[in-house]
């Protein structure tokens, strides 16, 4: 099989050792690699990973490196074509997404500054909280062009929406899709006028206040796993997801995805980052995909896109 590319993670945490670890296993890049500031933990989490490839099968070197304050270690991610940025501090129990702004603006700042550096020509795929400002915030930083970087929440969104509506009914998650748009937070926007099961609206299976019950749990779904877990937030589906969106980029693939994505225009709302559908290609957006919209469900986006417009203003001051 033909490998292909470098993709570096940032952050070794939870998120990011188990998108390093998923990006391996796909075994389509010639290099993974990890880093993080704590000394040791990339390049321990990088061997043991490496271990597992004769057990799993696959051949993709992952490679660990710790970087210090001034940006030492971060030739190791020198010609990435993909950098996925996870580092960054999850929410405890009772916080929102948004209490997290002052500390990871720091964090995305000094990650962002090298990545421009060392990697100038990479895609960046964004997944540290809140989302929807710290995306903004990694272009700011960059000055890369808006279509090459892309935050991570809309995959999870849709994913844990059409979860729970497999489980409602008892069907297959395969047999189910579902649809996100909008930010990841509070004015997230499930659009259940865009789901089918087995191809019938999801409406001729479920009644107005069953779909209502499981948009607010998908609306809630991180804030239910924080609750359980107590010292982190939830780290399997959000790494299926980001690794999912870098494997499109590498492979060119033109898959339609729910991203977090400049929009210029489309549904009339103009220059901010925002949860919609958009094609993935090897520069990142290579479009943005409008889908209709009942007049409900476009003002919510509406919305959406003024919430977060506010805050991505006050992230260039962070
Ligand atoms: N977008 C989503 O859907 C989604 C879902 C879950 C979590 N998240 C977010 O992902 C982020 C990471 O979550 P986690 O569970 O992996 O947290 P974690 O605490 O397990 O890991 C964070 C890692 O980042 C590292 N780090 C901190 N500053 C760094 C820097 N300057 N350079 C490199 N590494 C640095 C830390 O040392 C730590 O290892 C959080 O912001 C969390 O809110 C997003």
């Amino acid at each position: 099989m033909a490998r292909q590319g470098k993709v570096t993670v940032v952050g070794a945490g939870f998120y990011g050792s188990t998108t390093a670890q998923r990006l391996a296993e796909f075994d389509i890049f010639d290099e993974v690699v990890l880093i993080d500031i704590i000394e040791g933990k990339p390049e321990g989490l990088a061997l043991d990973m490496n271990q597992s490839r004769p057990i799993e099968g696959f051949e993709t070197k992952v490679t660990g490196q710790s970087t210090g304050p001034n940006g030492e270690g971060y030739e190791a991610i020198a010609g990435s074509d993909i950098v996925v940025i996870t580092a960054g501090l999850p929410r405890k129990p009772g916080m929102s997404r948004m209490d997290l702004i002052e500390t990871n603006a720091k964090i995305m700042r000094a990650v962002a500054e090298n990545v421009a550096t060392h990697a100038p020509d990479a895609v960046i795929i964004n997944v540290s909280n809140p989302l929807d400002e710290m995306t903004a915030l990694a272009q700011i930083v960059t000055g890369f062009d808006h279509s090459k970087i892309i935050g991570q929440a809309g995959m999870l969104d849709t994913a844990r929406f059409t979860n729970f509506v497999a489980e409602k009914l008892g069907v297959s998650v395969g047999s189910v899709s579902t649809l996100t748009l909008g930010s990841h937070g509070d004015t997230m926007v499930p659009v259940p006028s865009a789901c089918t099961v087995d191809g019938k609206p999801l409406s001729d299976l479920l009644s107005a206040d069953e779909i209502e019950e499981l948009v607010t749990r998908t609306r809630n779904g991180g804030a239910e796993v924080v609750a359980l877990l107590k010292t982190g937030s939830a780290y399997y589906a959000p790494s299926a997801a980001a690794a999912r969106m870098a494997k499109a980029v590498i492979e060119d693939s033109g898959e339609i995805m729910p991203v977090c994505a400049w929009v210029d225009g489309e549904y009339g709302i103009d220059g901010v980052y925002l949860g919609v559908q958009a094609e993935i290609g090897r520069e990142g957006i290579r479009k943005i995909v409008e889908t209709d919209l009942t007049d409900t469900e476009l003002a919510g986006l509406k919305e959406a896109a003024e919430a977060v417009r506010a805050k991505q203003a006050d992230v260039q001051s962070l």
